[in-house]
């Protein structure tokens, strides 16, 4: 038999909506509905607060397209509002538009990479892109977040999502794994992949390259706006390795103000600029400390140098965010403070603006 539009949509009526009454259908979700050689795509569309709430409605929808004849595979993807601002040049359900010649997650597409980098450790990188990643995706884009640190991940702590185990699909000979969304955010990490968290991995030279590999080729990213990857630390032949490898679009350097001894910064500029990745700015993380008794602005690791020093090195300076305790509590609590409406999600939505608008300066992935 073969496929029908007509029994996929009724299989889609069987579903409630969480939020308005009647069924997902009824309640105007579904933006599109693709069947293309056995992979039927549907496509929900949910502002990004209620993302968490259809989670479970994406499993049920899969499952009960996947059990319709004609369908070897069934994706379902969960999209932002459309009333969040569009990417410039953003083609949607183009048959001619080239596919990935790896073939993974048949009709994803992931427009733009932006790796999230510095040239030390410890300077709030992974914090930077989790808050950047949930802004990002609060702002209406559709995101998804790599974490590249094989050796530290820090993406499920940050989070909440440690114990999470991804799924698997099988999609003819290939598994393809099912990236966990938090947040409104797609978000994969190996330790997501590993039996146990607290395991060390012992991951060496190629093993790291085929499990980052796998990462973010064998994922179901769907169609992203922007993949943020949050880049292990340091500018050495690893990292170098694997900016080769991910050929991210473009790449933000997050630096605190006393790391930015020019010479540090100057290191991680040139790494990208080695392998033609343009550096679309720099953002200064715990640029100033409030105290919470006297309300004084202290300037800790000194001030004004990052902004100078970015231009010595001629790269746009991106903002700052300060040196607060509730950016360090929400990420140890697994709940990223750009999550949370506040004066420290303002700051996370200002820089995520300044990357989304540099980030359009760079060609869309093809
Ligand atoms: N702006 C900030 N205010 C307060 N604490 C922060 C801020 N940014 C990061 N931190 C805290 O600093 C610590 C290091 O941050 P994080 O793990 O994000 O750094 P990193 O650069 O990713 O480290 P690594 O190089 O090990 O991957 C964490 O405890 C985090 O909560
Ligand atoms: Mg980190």
């Amino acid at each position: 038999m073969p496929y029908s539009e007509d029994k996929a949509l009724k299989a889609l009526t069987a579903i409630s909506d969480p939020i308005k009454p009647g069924d997902i259908i009824a309640s105007g979700r579904l933006a599109s509905l693709e069947m293309s050689d056995g992979v039927l795509q549907a496509v929900l569309q949910i502002p990004p607060p209620d993302a968490e709430a259809f989670f479970p409605i994406r499993e049920a929808a899969q499952l009960a397209l996947e059990g319709l004849e004609g369908v070897k595979t069934a994706r379902v993807v969960l999209s932002a509002h459309k009333s969040g601002p569009q990417m410039a040049g953003r083609k949607r359900g183009n048959p001619h538009q080239p596919r990935r010649p790896d073939g993974v997650q048949g009709d994803g597409e992931v427009k733009r990479i932006i790796a999230i980098s510095s040239a030390k450790g410890g300077v709030g990188k992974s914090t930077m892109a989790a808050n950047l990643a949930v802004a990002l995706a609060r702002s209406g884009l559709r995101i998804g977040l790599l974490d590249a640190d094989i050796h530290g991940p820090s993406l499920p702590m940050l989070f909440g999502t440690a114990g999470s185990k991804a799924r698997t699909i099988a999609v003819g000979q290939r598994k393809i794994i099912v990236p966990v969304e938090a947040m409104g955010v797609k978000t994969m990490s190996i330790g997501y992949l590993t039996p146990d968290d607290d395991s060390p991995i012992i991951w060496r030279g190629p093993l790291v390259q085929g499990a980052i590999s796998r990462m973010l080729w064998d994922v179901d990213w769907g169609e992203l706006d922007l993949l943020l990857i949050d880049m292990p630390p340091g500018t050495g032949d690893a990292q170098l390795g694997l900016a080769q490898d991910i050929k991210p679009s473009g790449a933000v350097i997050v630096s605190t103000p006393q790391d930015l001894a020019l010479l540090d910064a100057r290191k991680g500029v040139a790494m990208f600029r080695k392998v033609d990745i343009p550096v679309l700015g720099l953002i200064e993380n715990m640029a100033v400390f409030t105290c919470p008794d006297c309300g004084g602005q202290h300037h800790i690791f000194g001030t004004g140098g990052a902004k100078r020093d970015a231009e010595k090195l001629n790269v746009e300076y991106l903002g700052a965010a300060p040196l607060h305790m509730s950016i360090r509590e929400s990420g140890d609590s697994g709940v990223p403070v750009a999550s949370i409406v506040g004066p420290m999600s303002d700051i996370f939505e200002n820089l995520a603006n300044r990357v989304t608008e540099k980030s359009l300066e760079t060609p869309q992935r093809e």
